[in-house]
């Protein structure tokens, strides 16, 4: 069938304000990742945009209409949850500055108090001076409050005994373990199959990422308490999402894999041709613009 030019054309400005209409009366609320498309996860926020895992990064992610998060968390000297990457304090803060004797200032080292006097913007931009590490609870409010969903890693639980249980009481005395957010808005990930299984044991019905590569073979064991399996993008292949896919995790669904980190369109594409269901990025917007071509490039109407 042929389109007449003069109509292809009609048809597609419609389309493009039609596009812009719905992206501007949306602008509160997070976009929805385009189906038959990869999700996007802002890793560790809009990292590349804001101070990592601060509330700015999670606010920048949202301003950008991306709805997923992904954090770290680990635990204070006196046994309060915060959000960081690093076990020490030292990159992302000005704890050098202000406590120059405590090296190698680790994060069981120091108070809340402690910490909530660091600064953890400026190291990244002075115009993000003043920004705090936050505690999991206030994340949690503002990742709410942004009507965003949470990857949650449990960073390095071999420091922090139990860490899982406090994590899952946290999350759910903040609602997060209700119906709606176990759905489609949370899941906990980790380095450590022993975390994930602990986690899978207490609270079975919350969702959970191994991140690694396990070997094909050793996936069906993984298939028990992971939801997820989360590799690299530099050793995934198409094959191995495959062999991901052909299993089902422990509510019954096919495996899922999200894959990091990922920065740049093409690489992204690729991703997305060879199967990931995911894709963990610092520059969130690059991604899923990315992603959101390739889509519109399966429309564009054809001349005769
Ligand atoms: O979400 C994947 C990624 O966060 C794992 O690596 O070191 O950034 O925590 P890392
Ligand atoms: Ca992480």
């Amino acid at each position: 069938m042929h389109i007449h030019p003069a109509a292809a054309v009609t048809g597609a400005l419609l389309g493009l304000s039609a596009l812009v209409l719905s992206a501007t009366a949306a602008q509160a609320a997070p976009a929805r990742d385009q189906p038959g498309n990869p999700v996007t996860v802002s890793h560790r926020g809009a990292s590349a945009y804001a101070p990592e895992n601060t509330l700015a990064s999670i606010d920048k992610a949202a301003a950008l209409r991306i709805a997923w998060v992904e954090n770290d968390v680990q635990r204070t000297q006196d046994g309060k949850l915060v959000i960081m990457h690093d076990t020490t304090l030292n990159r992302t803060t000005n704890v050098e500055t202000l406590f120059p004797s405590r090296a190698p200032w680790k994060i069981s080292d120091f108070t809340l108090a402690e910490i909530q006097k660091l600064d953890a913007g400026s190291w990244f931009n002075r115009k993000f001076a003043g920004e705090r590490v936050p505690t999991l609870g206030r994340y949690l409010n503002r990742v709410e409050h942004n009507h965003q969903k949470l990857l949650m890693e449990v960073k390095a639980p071999e420091l922090y005994p139990d860490i899982e249980r406090q994590t899952l009481n946290e999350l759910d005395n903040a609602g997060w373990l209700d119906r709606e957010h176990l759905k489609s808005r949370l899941i906990l990930q980790s380095f450590s199959a022993d975390s994930l299984k602990n986690i899978h044991r207490q609270e079975a019905d919350v969702k959970t990422g191994f991140l690694g590569m396990p070997a094909v073979a050793d996936l069906p064991a993984y298939a028990r308490f992971a939801d997820q399996i989360n590799p690299s993008h530099k050793t995934v292949t198409t094959a191995y999402i495959a062999a991901v896919h052909r299993l089902k995790g422990p509510h019954a669904r096919p495996l899922e894999l999200f894959t990091w980190t990922v920065d740049d369109g093409p690489t992204a594409v690729a991703l997305a041709r060879m199967g990931a269901d995911g894709i963990i990025t610092n520059a969130p917007d690059v991604v899923r613009n990315a992603l959101e071509q390739k889509s519109f490039g399966l429309f564009i109407p054809s001349f005769p």
